[in-house]
């Protein structure tokens, strides 16, 4: 099975592997979402039944909800938890300050909530995600459905003050209906092509009315897990100033690489 991985979902396995072992005993873990921290959940599903680990997860979407419990994890509420020793996640672009863009998978706002709760947060990526400046991935920013054309128009005119390089924005899509987040909310992608200033960015978006939340994560990654196709992962610390390599092997086990469709 393992044989029939691209190269690129074998990096995020190995990424979301080495990240695993981040994970101890008793830990409040904030479970990101997306294909990379779908492996993440089923890496962690399988040292809770191997290996006797005992987390309480905090799932950032329904639908890693749904595949935590199917993995055996144990899921509570943030607001249960209060408050997160960890959060592992994927995200769409990282820079070398770890600054990202995420949201491409539609759950930035309870990402974010999430992240934030937490004394630390992990992003496991395949080693594609890394930019020197943020912004070719379009921006996800959630906005309430009213009046949403509005925000919108808001929101490009705003950009034009901005030091950005495009400013048109498209409502994602669902089929023929708008993408609804979690939260009963639309996502606006901007196409800004390169961020100058991603923090100014992303406080502007969030003076918006209309605008619940934007997919700039800013000083909020203390660590990245970067994996490669061939098996390699190197940990960059940013608190630390630390790189570390690994490589790992490739064990297939049917839990693992069955039926994933995230
Ligand atoms: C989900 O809303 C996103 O923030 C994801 O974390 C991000 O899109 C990365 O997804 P993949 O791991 O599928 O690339």
């Amino acid at each position: 099975m393992s044989g029939e991985l691209s190269p690129i979902d074998k990096a995020k396995f190995v990424a979301a592997k080495r990240a695993a072992e981040f994970v101890e005993d008793g830990m409040r873990v904030g479970l990101g979402t997306g294909s990379t921290a779908a492996w993440l959940v089923r890496c962690l599903g399988e040292m809770v039944r191997d290996d006797g680990l005992r987390i309480k997860g905090v799932p950032t979407s329904t639908r890693t909800a749904q595949l935590a419990r199917e993995m055996g994890i144990e899921v509570i509420s943030l607001d249960e938890a209060k408050w997160l020793d960890l959060t592992i996640d994927g995200a769409d672009e990282f820079d070398i300050d770890l600054n990202l863009i995420k949201g491409g998978g539609g759950a930035l706002l309870q990402e974010k909530i999430v992240a934030t709760a937490s004394d630390q947060m992990v992003v496991i990526a395949d080693v594609g995600k890394e930019v020197q400046h943020l912004g070719s991935f379009p921006l996800p920013i959630e906005v309430i459905p009213f009046g949403w054309q509005t925000t919108q128009a808001l929101v490009e005119e705003t950009l034009i003050s901005m030091d950005v390089l495009g400013r048109n924005s498209t409502l994602r899509m669902n089929g023929e209906v708008p993408f609804i987040t979690d939260e009963g909310n639309y996502i606006l992608d901007l196409r800004l092509g390169r961020i100058g200033n991603a923090r100014q960015l992303a406080l502007v978006l969030n003076q918006m009315p209309g605008v619940v939340e934007n997919g700039l994560f800013i000083d909020i990654c203390d660590a990245v897990v970067i994996g490669y196709g061939d098996g390699r992962v190197e940990v960059r610390d940013i608190n630390e100033g630390t790189v570390a390599t690994d490589r790992l092997e490739f064990v297939e086990t049917d839990n693992l690489f069955s039926d994933l469709n995230d």
